[in-house]
């Protein structure tokens, strides 16, 4: 076990790489978690690395009160070799945090998600969220405080911590530290809505790391342009700095890959296997269109469903011909936009499905559960990928399909998309809000010729994996050192 107060490198993430669920006597089982942060971390090998991380619910909340001090250390919870300390925070102070800001007024705000005549609106209420917000940060700044070695290097992750750098130099002057975005930085214009005080303590927040990551040269030029015109920073838009008083940060752009060697793997599994063979019973000999998302705004589910059905509207001759399989499972169901979204997206389902369906085709199908196994499964039997995004930072699923992909896979994409930036050349680009537009880019995809999209699934696989996790993670690393 890490000693306290030893660790040289430390996440800090809001969700972290294990859970736990209470069983009904009350046991509590572990659960590993998977995504980039998880593989990215395998990279290191160091005895003294910790994951510090929320506990996100009651067994959460549970377990980090079981374990010495709230932190489960490598003996009971080892993920590839770090220890992980899960804060067991107030529920409240969490909410507030979690569903209140981070997950309503952050993420609407950089994915440009708000309907802007009714919200955001910044009220009593809010405010008092914003102090939950706060107190949330404090608390996983604390909690680096506390663990780090001298001089340590500590990587935070993502819009859940904005404040967390600048509240840790405070504590920790020593301590070398990044921050890292997963998800689009708003433009400046759009960031505006953000009362000015609140404006100000997410860019200084971020600041307050030597280096600030994003996953393209976009979102990091936004959030520059950002620090220009709220904080009347310094900014150097070729270098990618920004200087504040009297202090620099460096901006780098890190374009998170896919890991094609466990994909690769992963997906020839017999759990894999035995889902393909039931999706192909399914399917029978038609194409197939697929697409994997969390039920999640941003994901833009409801308007490719309408760009199928007016697929299926303007060219009658894919009837019968295609089956576009939807896998959209659930998020962040405690607030009630997701809430009506999930809802949206199955209304509109079931109406695709009662305009077309006949008594041997069914046109969609949807499934809400999340099953990885299954997801890799439709993506080897992908004809075409729809991705199409309102606004994502990143987007794996853009870049994990090529990679295991079997027959060739046509990826129709959002260039509102992180993604798009590195595999624009050979996928077939898509304004998200056009219906028609992404229509018709489903007909061209569908309609590819068989060597042309084996040629370029394989360039799309070349460039969705160049720069893996692990080495994504390093280079981070590396970054913090020079
Ligand atoms: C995005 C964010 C992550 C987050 C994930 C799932 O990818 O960048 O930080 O963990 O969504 O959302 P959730 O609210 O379930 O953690």
């Amino acid at each position: 076990m890490a000693d306290l107060t030893s660790a040289r490198i430390l996440v800090a993430s809001n969700r972290g790489p294990v859970s736990f669920s209470s069983g009904p006597d009350g046991a509590l089982t572990l659960k590993r978690g998977g995504g980039g942060l998880v593989s990215g971390l395998s990279a290191i090998d160091d005895p003294n690395a910790v994951w510090v991380c929320a506990a996100l619910s009651e067994a959460d909340r549970q377990a980090a009160r079981q374990s010495p001090q709230g932190r489960l250390d490598r003996g009971g919870f080892d993920v590839g070799g770090q220890a992980v300390r899960m804060l067991d925070l107030d529920p409240e102070v969490f909410d507030q945090a979690y569903n209140g800001v981070a997950n309503s007024t952050l993420w609407f705000l950089h994915h440009q998600l708000y309907n802007t005549p009714v919200a955001p609106a910044f009220d009593a209420e809010a405010a008092q969220r914003w102090q939950g917000f706060t107190a949330y940060n404090r608390a996983f700044a604390e909690a680096l405080a506390a663990e780090a070695a001298p001089g340590a290097a500590v990587l935070v992750q993502d819009y859940h911590l904005s404040l967390v750098p600048e509240l840790l130099r405070e504590l920790r002057p020593d301590l070398r530290i990044s921050y890292f975005l997963h998800i689009p930085w708003a433009p400046a214009d759009y960031f505006r809505l953000l009362p000015e005080e609140q404006a100000r303590a997410v860019l200084t927040g971020v600041l307050g790391a030597d280096r600030a990551g994003f996953h393209t040269r976009r979102w990091a030029l936004a959030f520059a342009e950002c620090c220009a015109e709220v904080l009347d920073a310094e900014v150097d838009r070729t270098g990618l700095t920004v200087r504040h008083q009297g202090r620099t940060t460096r901006l780098g752009v890190h374009s998170l890959g896919a890991d094609g060697e466990f994909l690769r793997e992963r997906a020839h599994r017999p759990d894999v296997d035995e889902r393909l063979a039931a999706l192909r019973a399914a399917v029978g000999p038609r194409r197939t269109i697929v697409r994997v998302d969390r039920t999640e705004l941003s994901k833009n589910i409801v308007r490719g469903l309408l760009a199928y059905r007016h697929l299926l509207r303007s060219r009658p001759e894919w009837r019968g011909k295609v089956v576009h399989v939807a896998f959209a499972y659930p998020s962040r169901q405690d607030l009630v936009e997701y809430r009506d979204y999930t809802a949206a997206v199955r209304r509109i389902s079931e109406e695709i499905n009662a305009e077309f369906a006949t008594a041997d085709w069914q046109p969609l199908i949807l499934q809400v559960e999340d099953d990885f196994a299954r997801s890799l499964a439709a993506y080897r039997l992908a004809d075409v990928a729809l991705v199409n995004p309102i606004r994502d930072g990143m987007n794996l699923v853009a870049k994990e399909v090529p990679v295991v992909s079997e027959a060739g896979c046509a990826l129709v994409l959002s260039r509102e998309a992180g993604a798009w930036a590195e595999l624009a050349e050979d996928a077939i680009g898509i304004n998200p809000y056009d219906v028609l537009g992404t229509a018709d880019a489903l007909h061209r995809a569908l309609t590819m010729p068989a060597d042309e999209r084996t040629e370029r699934t394989k360039r799309l696989a070349a460039a969705a994996t160049a720069l893996p996790p692990q080495q994504w993670f390093l280079d981070q690393l590396a970054a913090l050192s020079s």
